[in-house]
């Protein structure tokens, strides 16, 4: 049985600043370390803007996934909806939670009148690769990623 067929114990809902600890530490399950405080800034920031939307997915009364969206603009192609980020805690992962925050997701773009979400994901998440791939998202294409620091 997956968690799909208990929503009774699983719920998606819109994330609060009361996430911040739970948020800290699925991030860091997903490579990005961080902290409470620094994550309330976050949420405090996200919360002010209407382009950007997170939810938390609850198993059991405690939260073990997140993911969040923003919509993205610029001159050369229309809009688009672009998952920043999504994670599942481990050892609660292949029960349908992923799926679930991206149907979220998914109608939350769809409110906004933007009927596309696209999402780049790192070359060694194949694992991740496998779970787009299977939820009907199709691979478009592969890029470089430049940085250039300021400080
Ligand atoms: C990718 C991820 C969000 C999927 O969430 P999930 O709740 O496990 O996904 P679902 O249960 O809805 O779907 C299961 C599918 O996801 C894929 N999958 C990816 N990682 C998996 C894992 N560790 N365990 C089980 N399934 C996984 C499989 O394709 C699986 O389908 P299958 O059982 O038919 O092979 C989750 O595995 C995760 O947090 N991974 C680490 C962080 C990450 O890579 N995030 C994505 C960044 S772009």
């Amino acid at each position: 049985m997956t968690a799909d067929n208990r929503p009774s114990l699983l719920s998606v809902r819109p994330l609060t600043i009361e996430d911040a600890e739970a948020v800290v530490s699925l991030s860091t399950q997903l490579g990005y370390p961080s902290d409470a405080e620094t994550m309330r800034g976050r949420i405090h920031q996200l919360a002010k803007s209407r382009d950007r939307i997170a939810f938390v997915a609850v198993f059991e009364n405690a939260v073990v996934g997140w993911a969040d969206a923003s919509i993205e603009r610029h001159l050369q192609s229309p809009e688009v909806v672009e998952l920043g980020g999504l994670v599942v805690q481990e050892g609660h992962r292949g029960l349908g939670i992923g799926r679930r925050l991206c149907e979220a997701v998914e109608e939350w773009a769809l409110q906004q009148q933007i009927p596309r979400v696209r999402v780049r994901s790192q070359i060694k998440r194949q694992d991740a690769h496998r779970f787009y791939l299977r939820d009907g998202y199709v691979h478009i294409k592969t890029s470089e990623v430049f940085e250039k620091r300021l400080d």
